[in-house]
């Protein structure tokens, strides 16, 4: 029974858009003349998104000493990639919070996956020195957001979907393909343009279940990919499709990631892990 494309789209434009000062702060930070004022300005406004970015940056996983206490400080410390990560993270988290029954994603579940693919596909980055570790962040925090859509026509045919993987040894990506007609991933990249994102996330998020196929930035569709499996071998948040996340040779072979690599990575994550406010 796949569900028609226009029944998808208008889930999609039902979703709430993302708030306007995230969006802002998206444009200031890749814009060279933007000043740290500017952005100040911007996300000040913005009580939530003010609160949400200090918590993040004082977390652990920043490794700053001192504590942050300002704005302005969090945006000159860290850097304006940053910035634009930790606005995103805190425009998202609300919507990655809420429970997807589809998917057996408990409270919360999808917001912790989403947080550690993010910070793997950063640390995965700055291990092969690749330059774009900070929208890497982003785009791993955003990869699973097709699953808000389709999570529902999910739920409706979920064991069934899981007994077919079992049986036929397919993926669970391609069963979602085979059963609704539209995998999270290329959902998720539907969403991604609704919401005006920049083409490096959307190529990345529609497409990091097969980062071969993507039609731009392949090897930051790579990374997302690779992160996404090793978050997901934690067990933590991604649902009933946990297990069912097989990183693929191709993408191994293009970020010239070997066993060892790996082994570290997982360690990172495990790092990671011990921080109480990691997931705030
Ligand atoms: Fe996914
Ligand atoms: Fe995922």
């Amino acid at each position: 029974m796949p569900i028609k494309l226009e029944h998808i789209l208008k889930r999609v434009q039902a979703l709430p858009p993302l708030p306007t000062s995230a969006l802002r702060v998206i444009a200031l930070t890749k814009n060279p003349d933007t000043s740290v004022k500017d952005l100040e300005t911007v996300i000040g406004r913005d009580p939530a998104l003010t609160a949400g970015m200090l918590r993040q940056a004082n977390s652990a996983y920043y490794g700053y000493a001192r504590r942050i206490s300002s704005l302005q400080e969090a945006i000159v410390m860290l850097g304006f990639q940053v910035t634009q990560g930790l606005a995103m993270a805190s425009a998202v988290a609300p919507l990655l919070k809420t429970d997807l029954l589809g998917y057996g994603i408990e409270q919360e579940g999808l917001w912790k996956h989403s947080l550690l693919t993010a910070m793997t596909a950063k640390r995965l980055c700055q291990h092969r020195k690749l330059p774009f570790g900070d929208v890497a962040f982003t785009a791993g925090l955003l990869h699973d957001i097709g699953k808000l859509v389709i999570s529902i026509y999910v739920q409706e045919v979920g064991p069934y979907l899981l007994e077919k993987v079992k049986e036929a040894k397919f993926t669970y990506v391609e069963l979602e393909e085979k059963v609704i007609g539209f995998n999270h991933a290329t959902v998720g990249g539907f969403l991604a343009k609704t919401w005006f994102l920049p083409q490096d996330l959307v190529s990345a998020i529609s497409s990091h279940h097969a980062p071969s196929q993507a039609q731009s930035h392949v090897e930051l569709a790579s990374v997302v990919h690779v992160a996404n499996g090793l978050a997901s071998l934690l067990g933590i948040g991604g649902g009933v499709d946990n297990f069912l996340n097989p990183i693929q040779q191709d993408a191994l072979d293009r970020l010239a990631l070997k066993e060892n690599d790996l082994e570290r990575l997982m360690a990172d994550l495990g790092e990671f892990l011990v921080d109480p406010t990691l997931f705030g």
